[in-house]
């Protein structure tokens, strides 16, 4: 069966799904096979949530600007002439063409292909050619998306009124600070594309359920993959080891959003490797110089969460951050991007081989789950089944999600 011929095109059908959903289960087919909900989860979710678009090391200079895309949105992230980051929605206010088509670059003007509208790097437009002696340019400024820098990490949201990020990033930042995560550069990034609704690569990042048996690289060296491992005696030992080193392991779960959609998703923890593993390296040996000022490898590893789309995985040495981006019914990209220290140099202080080899393979084993998953979900004989004590994650999850699909825009 085709899953587009699946049609669920009035919002009664849609709440219909809503209603059938039984918390604790998975979500059902039409979830992952319906143009309609893929729609909707762009306008509703993802236009509403926060997302993390890239890093303050990408603009160093005024002019410098990327593209951030999902579904059929483009936002122009730049840094204008006062230095500030600005984000727009790429979309001319004339006629409501694409303006920027490079993925990155400098430039002074963004001038618009169509009929060259002409806007500043802070949005306002600067010229329109022929529009009359009435035409007042101050109302055809370019859409401004919000932003929020985070220790160098830049996240943005195009709602009117974004959820609130204040609370958790302040939860955060006593945590996070020691890594210095402004002091970064981007190594390498590598997107793994995987025929699969982007909701599936959420879920599947969400749970660490999959990691045993699906992982036999990460599983080596993570203790997170199964709680039995985490014991008492060496989240203490771990403690101890964090702090002489200058970090706090302490966990953070913020599932704030559950009958409140003005709030999101926060999680920090810092877990055990296991032992002979400083990093998520190959051999268990340091591969790059220690991030921020920490003194020493404490053997840890943090999982952080800032809003249920943006993921981080910070070792004692390099970062990984995590998006799953939509760009069909089923497809996503899955963007992984290492980081390591500013001042890192390649082949001098790192090996770009053995940086990423660890979230090259994990990546490639989820693009095959993942890919496999909506195999089975297609299926007509797909019925949502229940959700294991270790996928809590995706209920927190779901409950973000469903609250802001049926949330009037
Ligand atoms: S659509 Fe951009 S100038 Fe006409
Ligand atoms: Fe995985």
């Amino acid at each position: 069966m085709n899953s587009e011929n699946v049609s669920l095109n009035t919002e009664i059908e849609i709440s219909n799904l809503f209603k059938d959903h039984a918390d604790g289960n998975c979500l059902s087919r039409s979830f992952y096979t319906s143009r309609a909900i893929y729609e909707r989860d762009i306008e509703r979710f993802w236009n509403a949530s926060w997302i993390w678009v890239g890093h303050t090391s990408q603009l160093p200079n005024a002019g410098d600007f990327f593209l951030f895309e999902y579904g059929n949105e483009s936002i122009i992230i730049v840094r204008d002439r006062d230095k500030e980051i600005n984000a727009f929605l790429n979309v001319c206010k004339h006629r409501g063409s694409r303006i920027c088509l490079e993925q990155n670059g400098n430039r002074r003007l963004f001038v618009c292909p169509y009929h060259a509208w002409t806007y500043e790097l802070n949005g306002d437009l600067r010229s329109a050619r022929e529009m009359g002696p009435n035409f007042n340019s101050n109302k055809f400024s370019l859409l401004k998306a919000n932003v929020r820098i985070f220790y160098g990490l830049i996240f943005v949201c195009t709602a009117n009124i974004p959820p609130n990020i204040e609370l958790g990033l302040a939860k955060l930042a006593p945590l996070v600070a020691p890594f210095q995560l402004e002091n970064l550069k981007i190594a390498h990034s590598a997107t793994y594309t995987v025929p699969a609704n982007w909701k599936l690569a959420v879920e599947n990042y969400m749970e660490c359920y999959h990691c045993a048996p699906s992982h036999k690289e990460y599983a080596k060296s993570h203790s997170i993959k199964d709680p039995e491992h985490l014991t008492k005696d060496l989240i203490n030992a771990l403690q101890e080891k964090s702090l002489g080193v200058g970090l706090k392991s302490e966990i953070i779960s913020l599932n704030t959003f559950s009958d409140d959609v003005s709030k999101m998703d926060f999680y920090h923890r810092r877990y055990p490797l296991f032992e002979g593993y400083l990093t998520g390296s190959r051999s268990g040996k340091p591969i790059a110089p220690l991030l921020g000022c920490l003194s020493g490898f404490d053997g840890g590893a943090t999982d952080l969460q800032v809003g249920i789309l943006n993921n981080f995985l910070i070792y004692s040495d390099y970062m990984v951050g995590y998006r799953f981006i939509p760009r069909e019914l089923q497809k996503t990209d899955m963007e992984i991007v290492w980081f390591v220290k500013a001042d890192a140099v390649e082949d001098k202080h790192y090996n770009k081989t053995e940086l990423t080899w660890l979230w090259d393979v994990t990546s490639q084993d989820d693009e095959r789950i993942i890919r496999l998953n909506q195999k089975g979900v297609n299926s007509y004989f797909y019925s949502p089944g229940p959700l294991s004590t270790m996928e809590w994650g995706i209920s927190a999850f779901y409950a973000d999600y469903l609250s802001k699909l049926v949330s009037d825009s």
